[in-house]
């Protein structure tokens, strides 16, 4: 069965204004009665509520909250981002599937997304909590032409569309960068952001930027091991939240973030993240692969370093490493 059919159907739906009769949407889309019923039965399965009365026809109801292509792709603004959109009710990881797909030469700005993921993978080795039903998956393949070492501000350029994102949708939140790659609410992390890039010493060949957003998960379906630490939009917006939309905001922003960078560079991003960063002025341990730091955050250097006052007195830019709070 043509999956564009089913979206033309879903299409004719929406625009009916109330019921649409099995016969024109079979006359309209040149398909058999039985076809058009197989059509309507797929989107049930989707999650879309469609009745049927036997002269009126079938009228569309209540959609499905989840990030279907005909849920977010009407709300993009996008050039690139999204314009290639690929949907999995349930995959391990959307950075390893963008991956493959970035492999097989699926152009900058593709994206994967999934419903539920059974092996999400987080910073650092850890896993990425990711049930069905609740949540947005999301890795976006991009090709940008620069050097690889340069390449690390893109978690700083997707956290900062995550926050105005965030700020359009819930004006009232008050969301904060983590350095360098997670975003939180209320001193809890309500989403991560996950770089993979495939380079060589001079060129990269594709980046994965992944992004995890906690949506309409209650604080009781956090596992007990993370949930003191967890938020999540429904949470600290107090009812549920259309995932789509903040699908759609993310990409939206993402977009506008990632083209000012790759044209005017990270600068222009680090009084924005340096207000809204939670790390200021705390005293923090930040752990790289073979040192240790502790010290109080002053700032973001101009190239998204972390910016510390070292318990010695020395003044450093530490430009990777996991930073550990020690006053919460
Ligand atoms: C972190 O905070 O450690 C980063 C979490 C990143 C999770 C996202 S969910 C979509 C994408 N696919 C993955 O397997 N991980 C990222």
């Amino acid at each position: 069965m043509e999956h564009r059919t089913t979206q033309a159907v879903l299409g004719l739906l929406l625009n009916a204004n109330g019921a649409i009769s099995g016969q024109s949407i079979s006359k309209i889309l040149g398909i058999t009665r039985s076809a058009v019923w197989k059509h309507i039965e797929r989107l049930r399965e989707s999650g879309y509520e469609i009745a049927s009365a036997t002269r009126r026809g079938y009228t569309l109801g209540a959609r499905p909250n989840c990030p279907l292509p005909a849920e977010v792709l009407p709300h993009l603004r996008t050039k690139t981002v999204g314009q290639a959109y690929r949907f999995l009710t349930e995959t391990d990881s959307t950075n390893r599937v963008a991956g493959e797909l970035a492999k097989a030469g699926a152009p900058e700005g593709a994206v994967v997304t999934a419903d539920c993921q059974t092996g999400g993978r987080g910073r650092m080795q850890r896993r990425w909590f990711s049930p069905a039903g609740a949540n947005l998956y999301m890795s976006v393949i991009l090709r940008p032409a620069m050097p690889p070492a340069q390449a690390q501000g893109i978690a700083l350029v997707a956290a900062a569309a995550s926050l105005r994102a965030i700020h359009d949708l819930f004006p009232n939140l008050l969301p904060q960068v983590k350095w360098p790659n997670d975003v939180f609410v209320h001193n809890r992390k309500l989403a991560g952001i996950l770089c993979d890039m495939q380079s060589e010493a001079d060129r990269i060949h594709y980046l994965v930027l992944g992004i995890g957003i906690n949506v309409n998960m209650a604080e009781s379906d956090f596992p007990p091991e993370i949930r003191p630490s967890a938020t999540s939009l429904q949470v600290e917006f107090g009812g549920p939240v259309n995932r789509p939309q903040v699908a759609a905001s993310w990409l939206n922003h993402f977009e506008q973030a990632y083209t000012d960078w790759l044209e005017n560079g990270l600068a222009r991003f680090i009084p924005e993240l340096t207000e809204q960063s939670i790390l200021l002025g705390r005293h923090v341990v930040l752990r790289q692969e073979r040192t240790v730091f502790q010290g109080v955050v002053t700032g973001l250097s101009r190239n998204g370093g972390l910016r510390m006052r070292l318990d010695d007195g020395s003044e450093r830019v530490l430009l990777a490493g996991d930073v550990h709070v020690q006053d919460w």
